[in-house]
């Protein structure tokens, strides 16, 4: 409803947009509603359009051909036409501005940095996609990249894109069991990786965790290896290269593979609420329209501003942002190798100085824990540089909001408030600065052609103001098309819950004036940092030990975190739950899976909540974590009532 005021409904103020973003932008109230309306209602003619973004070898005759039912179920967009990722990140922008900075890199320690222009990154890029090629590595092939937020890590990804290579980037805090059941599950045939990683001064021993991952994978011949810390590691004769080596021998250019718009882009394995971590793939020229689309029209980018997504690339945020959507769009991509708080609490804020940064995006969990500082850290910085503001990962609380908002942007930057998931590929409920009155909590209002619904438990519709859980009734060209080597459960996973729409896991809430209010997740995930864990992966790993016989995990309210690890354990028989146990079984956890699953709590719990069938009802295990025990609802299905007292009377913090 373009121009009419949003009311006050569920936020304590309205940030109206700025006059000067009004002027500015591209996507104006109006235009987001007309914009909106054609993309609804003619997808075929939007999407041709918007698909004009990038540049095609081939071009497409066909736009959309999904369907979230059974029978005829497929995703495919721009079916018949060709290009490549690597050459619109790069070729195009070197055809016109060869100078213009790529990446701004800013390392762990202060003082580190490189400066990459699109010429530079594209020889890199060049250089290693030959490279891998004279190791062997071919079209549709995958390659595991383990580095950490180093310039080589976005080279890595556009290399393999260039020659049509699968990537699949490993956060470089996961450990070498995690990494090795990721290289496993795709039958990577090679690895990139590095020496080691810094971060706040600590170092990460990388190569060593690939050389214990390696110790249980046998579909990798070789690994590249940067270095980045010089540190002693061994290379094993005959499957180790140094990255260095590699390059310099390659020539700096390599003709794009024409790839198909359906052909795998990347693998991404994210958590689900069961099972193990899955491979979520992304083909490639539906996404990169995503990617494109969303980070122009979201952070109202254009070329030469100075864009700092603070995730790391490990996650979906950093491939979409800090490489791809970022990239493809000509930006100027900012990639900081640290954390926030090292070598203190003002370090983001002085490298937005540094750098003059532009548009910001980072998670909430970071800003929580900045806020907690105080704000004379941000306030002995300038900022003056900043226009734009942005937040993902998970629900941002309204003090929060209002922190980043005064203190941080002092008043005059927009927040962007993104709600997505790996599987969306990009930026799907999300204001445009110039388009959306901003209510502090609230990530707005769903993108083009993006067809949010509110359903209840058994799949009614819900209109007008309601909470329930939100599914996408029809497909974007973001969308992951299949998780890698499990079709049906891809199917499974994400369809069939409400039979033909897609089932993004969350509650949400939609109030008066339409703006969606995402609530948390509603399934067997949690969001601990910004992080997606399964709960069904860490009691693995728990059980894994040799003196627990049961664990059972449920996300427990966390000032910092957003959500913290509540870990029940019971133990096998003559085991003592104690101090020294809690202590070892972090430990193990943190060795499994690695830091992101640290258990913020353990209880040792003589027995569990279970129905007479066995299931654990885990809706009493989380009100426990929380706290929350004066209303533990019906008892009465469980086998043994009784274990309830003891659990209440036993809870941890
Ligand atoms: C949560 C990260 C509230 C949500 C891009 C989702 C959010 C999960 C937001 C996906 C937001 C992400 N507000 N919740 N702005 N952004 N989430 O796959 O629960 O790592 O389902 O993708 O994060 O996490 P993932």
């Amino acid at each position: 409803m373009a121009g009419l005021a949003v009311s006050a409904e569920n936020a304590a103020h309205v940030y109206a947009v700025p006059a000067e973003w009004r002027a500015r932008a591209m996507i104006k109230p109006d235009t987001y509603d007309t914009f909106y309306a054609e993309a609804a209602q003619d997808p075929e003619a939007f999407w041709k359009r918007e698909a004009q973004r990038l540049d095609w070898m081939t071009p497409f005759t066909k736009v959309k051909n999904t369907s979230f039912t059974e029978a005829e179920f497929g995703i495919k967009w721009f079916e018949d036409g060709a290009l490549n990722v690597s050459a619109n990140c790069l070729d195009r922008h070197v055809a016109e501005r060869p100078d213009a900075i790529a990446i701004i890199w800013e390392g762990d320690e202060p003082g580190d940095s490189r400066i990459i222009s699109y010429r530079d990154l594209h020889d890199e890029v060049c250089r290693l996609a030959n490279a891998l090629k004279a190791n062997g590595i071919r079209k549709g092939d995958r390659v595991t990249i383990y580095l950490p937020m180093i310039p080589e890590a976005a080279a890595a990804m556009l290399a393999c894109a260039r020659i049509g290579a699968i990537h699949s980037v490993v956060f470089g805090g996961f450990s070498p069991d995690s990494l090795a059941g990721r290289i496993t599950d795709c039958d990577s045939q090679l690895v990139i990786t590095a020496d080691e990683g810094l971060r706040g001064g600590k170092h990460v021993p990388l190569k060593a965790n690939v050389d214990k991952a390696l110790t249980h994978c046998t579909s990798v011949e070789k690994v590249i290896v940067v270095r980045r810390t010089g540190a002693d590691i061994t290379m094993k004769d005959g499957r180790d290269i140094w990255y260095h080596d590699a390059v310099a021998d390659a020539a700096p250019e390599c003709a794009a593979e024409a790839m198909n718009a359906e052909d795998p882009l990347f693998i991404l394995y994210t958590s689900g609420s069961t099972g193990k971590p899955k491979g979520v793939l992304h083909t490639t020229g539906g996404y990169l329209v995503w990617a494109s689309m969303t980070h122009q029209y979201v952070f109202d980018y254009r070329p030469g501003e100075v864009f700092w997504c603070a995730a790391d690339v490990g996650w979906v945020t950093g491939h979409t942002y800090v490489v791809y959507g970022a990239l493809a769009n000509g930006a100027t991509t900012l990639m900081y190798e640290g954390i926030p708080n090292y070598p203190d609490f003002s370090r983001f804020w002085n490298v937005i100085d540094k750098y003059q940064v532009e548009i910001f995006y980072a998670a909430p969990t970071a800003l929580r824990a900045l806020m907690r500082e105080g704000d004379a850290w941000v306030e002995r910085t300038s900022r003056k540089s900043l226009r734009l503001l942005g937040t993902v990962g998970e629900p941002i609380n309204p003090e929060a909001w209002e922190w980043y908002h005064r203190v941080v942007g002092e008043g005059r930057c927009p927040i962007v408030d993104t709600w997505w998931q790996t599987e969306t590929g990009g930026a799907m409920i999300s204001p445009m600065p110039g388009a959306t009155d901003l209510k502090p909590g609230s990530a707005t209002k769903p993108l083009f052609g993006v067809k949010p619904e509110l359903v209840d438990a058994e799949g009614v519709v819900l209109e007008g103001p309601a909470e329930g859980n939100l599914v996408i009734t029809d497909s974007w060209p973001g969308q992951a098309r299949t998780i890698w080597g499990d079709h049906e459960r891809f199917f499974q996973t994400y369809f069939t819950t409400y039979a033909g729409k897609y089932f993004t896991g969350d509650g949400c809430r939609r109030d008066g004036d339409g703006y969606y209010w995402i609530t948390g997740r509603v399934d067997d995930v949690i969001n601990v940092s910004g992080h997606r864990m399964g709960t069904a992966e860490i009691e693995s790993a728990l059980v894994a030990h040799a003196k627990v016989a049961e664990a059972a995990v449920v996300g427990m309210p966390h000032d910092l975190k957003g959500q913290g690890i509540y870990a029940y354990v019971t133990l096998n028989a003559n085991e003592t739950g104690d101090d020294a146990l809690r202590r070892e079984l972090v430990q193990w956890v943190r060795r499994e899976i690695g830091p992101i699953a640290t258990p913020d709590a353990i209880q040792f719990a003589a027995g569990l909540p279970k129905t007479r069938s066995g299931k654990i009802m885990r809706r009493i295990l989380r009100k426990i974590a929380e706290g929350d025990v004066s209303n533990l609802g019906d008892t009465s299905t469980l086998a043994d009532p009784s274990v309830v007292a003891n659990l209440v009377g036993n809870r941890q913090n």
